[in-house]
């Protein structure tokens, strides 16, 4: 039996999650992709050639009945539409691409986000609606607090400690032990060796203060 689910958002990180669902279903039927709800004004072509619709905007989820998953990088961006869902009663999906890799004893929160060569090991705990994208890590013990989102290829170390809204960016390193404060950046490339305060954008190698 499938459920029916949409995606919040239909940009490029929204047709990814697209890619996630069809890769879940091919390994076993899952999920019942009833299509998109965007705020904004999606590449229509794009979405035709993936047979998907966009069936309202973010408030279309009052009416529809799925589990819901968002797609969009921000996660500022995904605070609100989570708060807009809770008020409609709706349960956030958990996705995991099935070349994902999930170690031992893992918790992930209701509407995370895993894609396709992301690798998460032993005692990592993550929040609500974290969105770890394509070949990022993330060490033993780690804790990523709701609503962060990890880049493409970032690296996050051991006992590494991300705070709620965190965005490291592609190919970043988070040294071992380490915390980055709430809503903190971290820049593309960067290699941050020592904690990161709150609201802070870091960028370059040790990471500085932008
Ligand atoms: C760090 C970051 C948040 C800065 O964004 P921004 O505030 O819009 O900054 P700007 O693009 O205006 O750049 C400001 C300055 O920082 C520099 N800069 C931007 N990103 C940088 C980075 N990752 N490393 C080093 N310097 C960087 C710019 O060259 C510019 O320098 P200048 O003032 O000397 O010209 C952004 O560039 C970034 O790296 N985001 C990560 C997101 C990511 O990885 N996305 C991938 C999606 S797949």
């Amino acid at each position: 039996m499938t459920d029916p689910i949409v995606i919040v958002g239909a940009g490029g990180f929204g047709r990814e999650v697209l890619d996630v669902i069809e890769a879940l279903n091919a390994t076993r039927p899952t999920w019942d992709f009833l299509g998109f709800l965007d705020d904004g004004a999606p590449d229509e072509d794009l979405l035709h050639r993936r047979q998907a619709k966009v069936l309202g905007p973010s408030g279309a989820l009052a009416d529809i009945d799925a589990h819901y998953v968002i797609g969009i990088g921000s996660g500022e961006v995904r605070i609100r539409i989570d708060a807009l869902a809770a008020s409609f009663g709706r349960k956030a999906a958990i996705l995991v691409h099935p070349w994902a890799n999930v170690g031992s004893d893992t918790e992930l929160g209701e509407g995370s986000v895993l894609c396709a060569f992301a690798s998460i090991t032993t005692h990592v705990t993550m929040g609500r609606h974290v969105q770890l994208n394509p070949g990022c890590t993330i060490g033993h013990d780690v804790v990523l607090e709701d609503f962060v989102t990890v880049f493409p290829g970032a690296a996050v170390s051991g006992n590494v400690l991300l705070r709620r809204g965190v965005t490291i960016g592609a190919r970043a390193v988070v040294l071992r032990g380490l915390e980055v404060g709430q809503g903190s950046t971290v820049g593309a490339g960067a290699v941050v060796v020592r904690p990161v305060r709150r609201d802070e954008i870091v960028v370059g190698v040790p990471a500085r203060p932008l």
